[in-house]
Formats: structure tokens, C-alpha cells, sequence
């Protein structure tokens, strides 16, 4: 195998602490000797072992010696880290088992590590290669990336909409309009982000779970949108006053990612703000309401967004749109 195959599987066993690792990164690792992986390991959930310690831990703790590793690669989708966080650096874990060569997609843009853990690594003797399938690791680490490059969490926008364009009848009346498949992908994106953020009149008259019920993992954190609230408030929800105030707090609170569900006047505010990284457009296939409160409108090239993909279930259609990297 090549190396980018290798790295490939790392991001597929990444893939696998979707939801549980924030505001940590996504990472996978695998250990190779003469060709062949002989353990894996990734990142499972926040203060959990990191991905190489678990590669580590996971072949010693099955009877064999540690002596082999001086023979062997490591491959890692995000640098080494090289701090003391809630577990020991892994940079020392590889320098320790005196690992013959390293090899690591992307850097970590963390200011604890950023390029520390390959010094590190290469002060030590070790041979390091950096940016094999990098493109791959950042995407699947958007969120972290957000966070730290942009001082902002990602923000995702997501609707539902009739055949014939509307979120909602003119009354406001909470209307079900997407199939079970496509209420399963969103609960997908919930136990995928940090937080959702809703609209004060969706709050009010439609009174949302806002919760993902089928992954597990971390609830997000609820968030309402109003900048004249004066009455009593669930306890699940914090209000936010405006966009700076809610990067700020999601800053503070270590909440890298943003599910914003509507309604108009949210989604509309944030497409105008540019701060979307990514739209899920729902539109059901047979739905039709004739009236009511259109989607938004907008134009993906000028908020610098790509089509994606545009898939279907039994129910509806789901376009994508991502920010171009
Ligand atoms: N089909 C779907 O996917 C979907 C999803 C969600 C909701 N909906 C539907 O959408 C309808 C509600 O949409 P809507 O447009 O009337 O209301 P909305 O967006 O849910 O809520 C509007 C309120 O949010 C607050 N808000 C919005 N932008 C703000 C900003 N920039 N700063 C501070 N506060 C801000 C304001 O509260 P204050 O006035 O207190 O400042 C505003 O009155 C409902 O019928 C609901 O069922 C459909």
C-alpha cells in the first residue's frame, strides 16, 4: 500500500469520534511493520487517549513487545501533539518507542502545538513527511479548523422546504414537511456539531427538541436568537443577542461547530452576515403548500459555496453546499 492509502484508513477510523470529540480534532492512526498495519487507533471522545496512544495501548495490551516499534512507521491525519492537555504529549509516546518514520497529514493549528510535535519528532531522529492526503484530513476537520484559524465556530445552515419552495404554511403552524430518512440526517448533523441556534419564533411556536436521537454522543448546547426576550427562558436554551455575542460565548465555551435550523429571518440573517460554511437544503419531492413563508434565496457563488452533492432518499432531495477551501 501507498502512503496515502495509509492515511485513508486513519481518517476512516477518525470518522468514527464524529460528535464525541469536540472541541478536539478527528484523528486516526495506524502502525505499520514491513507493509502491513499491525494496530490502529483514533481519537474516540474528549479526554479519551489520543489516536497513537490507543494504536500503542491497543498492541501491547494484546501480548506483544514494544521492541518492534523501532521497526515501524506511524501514520497520523493530524500532527502529534506536544503539550500536556488531558493526556501526555504523543510526540514523547513516538520519541519513547523510537519510531522509524512518521508520517502526518496536516498540521495542528492548536498555538499549544502548530508545528511543535515534527520538531519535536525530527530533534529526536525520527523521519517525518508532512501533507499526505492533507486536503482529506482538513476537511473531515473543518469544525477544529474553524475554531482555531478563524477564531469562529463553523456554521451550517439547514431547512426544509415544499416542492414548491416554502418552510412553513403563512399561519406559522409547525408543519411537518421532510421524510424519516432525511429527519435521520439531521439528527446526523446534531450529534455532529457543538450547538444549535433557532430563531426566537420557531422557539415559540414550534417548541423543537432540538436533540439528535439516534447516534448518541453529546448533546449539542441550545442557543435562541432574539435581541428583545423578556419572559422566562427553558433551562436547556441560552439566548444570545446578536452574532458577535454568540462567537464570543461559543468561543469561551469550547463549541466549534454551529447547527443554525431556522427560521427565515435566522437563516437569512446569517447568509447575509457570509459567515456560512455549509448549507443542507431539504426539499421534499411531493410536497406542495401553494403559500406560505418561502426558503431563502441565495446565490452559493457569492457566498463562496460549492455544490457539493445533491442526493435523494424515498422522500425528498438534499443538496450540499460547502465553502471552497
Ligand atoms: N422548514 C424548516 O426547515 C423550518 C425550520 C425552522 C423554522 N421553520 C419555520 O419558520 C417559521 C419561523 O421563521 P421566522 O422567520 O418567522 O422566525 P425565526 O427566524 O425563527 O425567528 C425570528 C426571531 O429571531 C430573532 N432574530 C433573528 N435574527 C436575529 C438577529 N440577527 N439578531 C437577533 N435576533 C435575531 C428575532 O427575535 P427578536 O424579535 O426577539 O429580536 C426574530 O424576531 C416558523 O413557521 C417555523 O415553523 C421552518
Amino acid at each position: 500500500m501507498k502512503p496515502i492509502d495509509y492515511i485513508r484508513r486513519c481518517i476512516e477510523l477518525a470518522a468514527q469520534g464524529k460528535g464525541w470529540v469536540n472541541p478536539n480534532p478527528l484523528v486516526g492512526c495506524v502502525i505499520v511493520h514491513e507493509d502491513k498495519i499491525i494496530s490502529e487507533g483514533w481519537h474516540q471522545g474528549y479526554g479519551q487517549a489520543h489516536a497513537e496512544r490507543m494504536a500503542i495501548d491497543e498492541y501491547l495490551s494484546a501480548g506483544n513487545v514494544a521492541e518492534i516499534f523501532k521497526e515501524c512507521d506511524v501514520y497520523v491525519s493530524l500532527e502529534p501533539c506536544s503539550h500536556f492537555g488531558k493526556t501526555p504529549p504523543c510526540a514523547d509516546l513516538l520519541v519513547k518507542h523510537r519510531f522509524k518514520r512518521v508520517f502526518v497529514s496536516m498540521l495542528d493549528p492548536n498555538i499549544l502545538v502548530a508545528g511543535s510535535g515534527i520538531e519535536k519528532l525530527r530533534q529526536a531522529g525520527i523521519s517525518v513527511e508532512v501533507g499526505i492526503g492533507e486536503a482529506l484530513a482538513r476537511s473531515q476537520n473543518r469544525f477544529f479548523l474553524s475554531f482555531h484559524e478563524k477564531k469562529r465556530p463553523y456554521f451550517i445552515l439547514k431547512w426544509a422546504e415544499t416542492s414548491d419552495g416554502f418552510i412553513a404554511p403563512e399561519s406559522r403552524f409547525r408543519t411537518a414537511i421532510s421524510g424519516v430518512e432525511s429527519q435521520k440526517y439531521v439528527h446526523a448533523l446534531r450529534q455532529e456539531c457543538s450547538a444549535i441556534l433557532v430563531g426566537r419564533t420557531t422557539l415559540l411556536g414550534d417548541n423543537p427538541q432540538l436533540t439528535d436521537r439516534y447516534f448518541g454522543g453529546p448533546q449539542p448546547v441550545k442557543f435562541v436568537f432574539s435581541s428583545s426576550w423578556n419572559g422566562d427562558l427553558d433551562e436547556d436554551f441560552q439566548m444570545v443577542e446578536n452574532v458577535q455575542q454568540f462567537i464570543k460565548i461559543c468561543m469561551e465555551q469550547g463549541l466549534n461547530s454551529v447547527l443554525v435550523e431556522g427560521g427565515l429571518q435566522t437563516l437569512e440573517y446569517f447568509l447575509a452576515t457570509g459567515l456560512v460554511d455549509e448549507v443542507h437544503q431539504i426539499q421534499s419531492k411531493s410536497m406542495v403548500l401553494g403559500t406560505g413563508i418561502n426558503g431563502p434565496q441565495f446565490e452559493s457563488a457569492a457566498l463562496g459555496l460549492d455544490k457539493v452533492s445533491h442526493t435523494e432518499n424515498e422522500s425528498d432531495f438534499i443538496t450540499v453546499y460547502k465553502r471552497k477551501s
